[in-house]
């Protein structure tokens, strides 16, 4: 069995600006290291609006620090006339490793479709990204077809067509648990978690399915962490409020301790 280095991921949001970005990796890497933190047990990757990009990628390289980082979003076009799109290979020119695809806000604020993530999820790994793949369901889903069919059905059209070995993460966010204060349990995550395993062994395949990491997303604070990593399938966080907040952030890398 392959071992699955945990990934612990901030998603931003449309929260701090290229000057605060900075000051926020200077520090967090700085707490991160006066904790000791063995980057080779948990990997951290952060996820900043586009404009903070450029000013990441300059002092991770400078300082050499081993914090990933990447979009929140990549275009399914190469180039030309899609105004306001930031292309994969604009992100892998700045060294970004991952690109958040799919998040439940793209989808309900800009009405992203499953087939229009599938076309991001091919761009991103087209330019040399690991897109983190979001899926999850609505509270009205949950009610209506319980709480694996929405999720699975979104992963299945997002990994339409991709290599049998292909290098994805995928993050199950239930929308009724992102910023809610209300995340899902331990429990929930794993059965989930579970039933997405599944899905990339039959659309990709069993290797693929044992080496890919399942992040659980929702209200994910440093009180909570430790309960999902636990659970087998799940490999990871995609945090979004309690990344903002370096210790917070930092607690949550250290969840082991
Ligand atoms: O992408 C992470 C996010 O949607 C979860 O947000 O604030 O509930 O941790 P939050």
């Amino acid at each position: 069995v392959l071992k699955r280095t945990p990934l612990i991921a901030g998603n931003w949001k449309m929260n701090l600006d290229h000057l605060q970005a900075i000051a926020f990796v200077q520090k967090l890497a700085w707490s991160l290291s006066d904790a000791k933190h063995d980057f080779s047990t948990v990997e951290v990757a952060i996820f900043p609006p586009f404009t903070d990009l450029r000013s990441v990628q300059t002092l991770v390289s400078a300082d050499k620090l081993e914090i990933a980082y990447g979009g929140q979003d990549v275009s399914a076009h190469d180039s030309g006339a899609y105004t306001g799109e930031i292309s994969g290979q604009f992100l892998s020119q700045l060294d970004c490793g991952y690109v958040i695809v799919g998040h439940s806000e793209r989808r309900t604020l800009h009405g992203e479709t499953d087939e229009d993530v599938a076309a991001k999820v091919k761009a991103a790994i087209k330019h040399g990204l690991v897109p983190i793949i979001c899926v999850g369901e609505t509270a009205d889903d949950l009610e209506k077809h319980g709480q694996s069919a929405v999720p699975v059905a979104q992963l299945k059209v997002a990994l339409e067509g991709l290599k049998a070995d292909a290098d994805v993460v995928v993050a199950y966010e239930p929308v009724w648990a992102i910023g809610s204060g209300q995340a899902a349990t331990p429990e929930q995550a794993e059965t989930v978690g579970a039933a997405l395993r599944a899905v990339v062994a039959e659309s990709l395949s069993a290797d693929a399915a044992a080496a890919t990491r399942i992040l659980y997303g929702g209200s994910v604070n440093s009180g909570n962490i430790a309960g999902f990593m636990r659970e087998p399938n799940v490999d990871g966080a995609l945090v979004g409020g309690a990344s903002l907040d370096i210790a917070e952030f930092a607690a949550i890398v250290r969840y082991q301790k």
